[in-house]
């Protein structure tokens, strides 16, 4: 089902924000044994980008507030079970799955990021400045997890809904279907 009318979906700051992360995660993952200094000023613009978009998230325009994208759990649970049934509703804005993705992906960089933070403060060689190292990597790697079903559901929902979200997060909108 193609067609010409397309709305705006996100803006440009949120487009701005989520290719930053994307290159600036995977830069800071990899420098993460490297390249101290370039490891631990990524880190930081992260931790940045993380400031801005919980901000965004409560005054930003509507498809980039919390209220927009996050549903209670009962919601949640019945477009999981709508997914497997191949049947889950289209969304405008994030998916209820994807929202509550969103949320996580947050928490587990904002604990990577704080983690590094106090591992650098703390010094690797004290006993708590190791533990807090092997936390900070903890999170890392769990962030890594959660990117990688991340994606894996930006590809299932794109599939389902013939329509491709990873443009959409370029371009920032989507083809509008006469019964929206
Ligand atoms: C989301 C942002 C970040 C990611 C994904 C990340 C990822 C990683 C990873 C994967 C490692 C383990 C490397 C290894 O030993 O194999 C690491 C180590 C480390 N990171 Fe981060 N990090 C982030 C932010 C930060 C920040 C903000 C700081 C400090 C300001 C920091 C400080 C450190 C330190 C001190 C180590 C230990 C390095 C070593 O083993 O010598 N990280 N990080
Ligand atoms: C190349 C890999 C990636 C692709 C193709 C991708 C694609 C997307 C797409 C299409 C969306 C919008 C989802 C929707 O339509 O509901 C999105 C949202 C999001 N992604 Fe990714 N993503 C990637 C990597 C990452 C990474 C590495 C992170 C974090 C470290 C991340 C964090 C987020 C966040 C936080 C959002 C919510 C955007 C917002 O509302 O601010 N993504 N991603």
């Amino acid at each position: 089902m193609k067609t010409e009318t397309e709305i705006k979906v996100w803006d440009p700051l949120v487009r701005i924000f989520h290719w930053s992360l994307v290159l600036a995660f995977t830069i800071a993952y990899l420098t993460g044994d490297e390249w101290q200094d370039v490891h631990e000023a990524l880190g930081y613009f992260i931790g940045g980008l993380l400031v801005f978009r919980l901000l965004w998230g409560f005054v930003g325009p509507r498809h980039a507030r919390f209220k927009d994208f996050v549903y209670s759990p009962a919601r949640t649970r019945a477009y999981l079970l709508d997914l497997a049934r191949g049947k889950a509703k289209r969304y405008l804005g994030h998916n209820p799955a994807g929202g509550w993705m969103i949320l996580f992906l947050l928490a587990s960089l904002t604990l990577t990021v704080s983690f590094g933070i106090l591992t650098e403060t703390l010094g690797e060689k004290s006993f708590i400045g190791d533990a807090s190292k092997e936390v900070h990597e903890f999170f890392a790697n769990f962030s890594l997890v959660l990117v990688g079903l991340h994606v894996l559901g930006v590809m299932v929902s794109s599939r389902l809904h013939h329509e491709n979200l990873v443009r959409a997060m370029i371009t920032g909108r989507k083809p509008l279907y006469p019964d929206e």
